[in-house]
């Protein structure tokens, strides 16, 4: 059946087909799945693993559509590159283990997403990493925390749940001195201020929240200058942290709406914040936009006249916040964050879990906080929703 004109059907399933060159370009970006790509010959190949020319070979070292998404946010954190990981805490180990050697020290923050904490306390420690917690809103406090070995310091732009804000450029100031490298998971607040101009080396972001902003996507991102990016690259496909062709593609698709959806959501974020904080049912309301946060001052100063996404509630008590939660009519409890749509999320119970009492009373974490991530609706009806919660739920 075989013949050099007709190859045999088996033959014909496997080729790819091939089609004529097409004079247009697609208007919108195309998703391209492709695991490995064809070289013309050991000339380019030689070409191309020496930079001499430039293109993709392998999808866990690159592909289009993790390279569009990188370009596009490190164009938002006005960065010379990034890297696409196949997660947020890819990001993260991307960078931890592109830059630590036995021995290293980090500086961590309190209040970090718990597992953060995981990765340097309990896996990194296993490697002979050492680490020390320091207060990010008090860059003295940095000072304290550094050891002649300290090689990372890693802080989140607004924490989590308590939404104390960092002081980046203080923080800058003084790893910079010691010659350490300043990390800043900017996860919750993309577009509200750059952290590299204010002197960070890195900027993080897990994808799967704000940047994808639908829930149907786990990436993360980092960005900074090329020669920190490169090293993170060399790490993320020597232990396989790349992120893959078609969640890039829908995060690069969640980039053309972030500023929108943020601001939207930020403007619901404090109008409720406002709400939920004037209102006698609920003991305490913590937000940046808020006179009463402690770090409101700051906030009004670096995050251009918005304060966020999230807004964090104490209700006391652990039966009073579930009697909330579970009388919400259709506010999810999805633990985690920056959905189309609001979601609410209870710290003790899923992002800190595994946490002691004495970590939680060092960040101020309860059993009464519970965790609202704003979507896109309109506040009347999210209102109404919390209102009727806080009233069936008898506080
Ligand atoms: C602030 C922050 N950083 C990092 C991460 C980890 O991101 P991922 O879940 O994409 O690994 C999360 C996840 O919730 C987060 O909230």
């Amino acid at each position: 059946m075989s013949s050099p004109d007709e190859p045999d059907p088996s033959t014909t399933c496997a080729r790819p087909v091939e089609l004529p060159p097409s004079a247009t370009a697609p208007l919108a970006p195309p998703l391209q799945l492709s695991a490995v790509y064809r070289i013309a010959g050991l000339e380019q190949i030689d070409a191309l693993y020496e930079k001499r020319e430039s293109g993709f070979i392998y999808a866990r070292d690159g592909h289009p559509n993790a390279a569009q998404l990188a370009a596009k946010i490190a164009a938002l954190e006005g960065a010379e590159a990034g890297l696409v990981c196949a997660s947020g805490m890819a990001a993260e180990a991307a960078i931890f283990l592109g830059y630590l050697d036995q021995g290293d020290h980090v500086a961590l923050s309190e209040g970090l997403y718990g597992k953060t904490g995981v990765l340097v306390t309990r896996e990194l420690v296993r490697f002979g990493i050492s680490h020390t917690l320091f207060d990010a809103t008090r860059p003295e406090s940095l000072r304290a925390a550094l050891t002649p070995t300290t090689r990372i310091v890693f802080a989140e732009t607004l924490s989590n749940p308590l939404l104390r804000l960092a002081d980046i450029a203080g923080l800058a100031e003084v790893a910079t001195a010691a010659g350490a490298l300043l990390i800043i998971d900017h996860t919750f607040a993309p577009l509200l201020c750059r952290p590299l101009a204010l002197g960070a080396s890195l900027v993080t972001h897990s994808a799967t929240k704000l940047i994808g902003g639908h829930s149907d996507l786990t990436l993360g991102v980092v960005a900074g200058a090329g020669r920190l990016i490169e090293r993170a690259a060399a790490i993320a496909s020597a232990f396989g942290l790349s992120g893959n062709p078609f969640e890039s593609w829908l995060a690069l698709r969640g980039t053309a709406t972030l500023s929108l959806r943020s601001a939207r959501a930020c403007e619901t974020a404090l109008t409720l914040a406002e709400r939920l904080a004037a209102d006698p049912r609920v003991p305490h309301a913590h937000y940046p936009g808020l006179p009463s946060h402690p770090d409101n001052a700051r906030a009004r100063q670096l995050l251009n006249g918005r304060y966020g996404t999230i807004v964090t509630i104490d209700l006391g008590d652990r039966t009073r916040a579930d009697a909330f939660i579970t009388a919400l009519r259709h506010i999810p409890f999805a633990p985690s964050l920056a959905d189309v749509a609001t979601t609410v999320s209870h710290p003790a119970t899923t992002s800190h879990r595994n946490q002691s009492p004495e970590q939680w009373a060092r960040q101020g974490i309860t059993p009464g906080l519970v965790r609202l991530s704003f979507g896109l609706e309109d506040p009347r009806d999210l209102w109404s929703d919390f209102d009727t919660a806080l009233a069936g739920a008898s506080f």
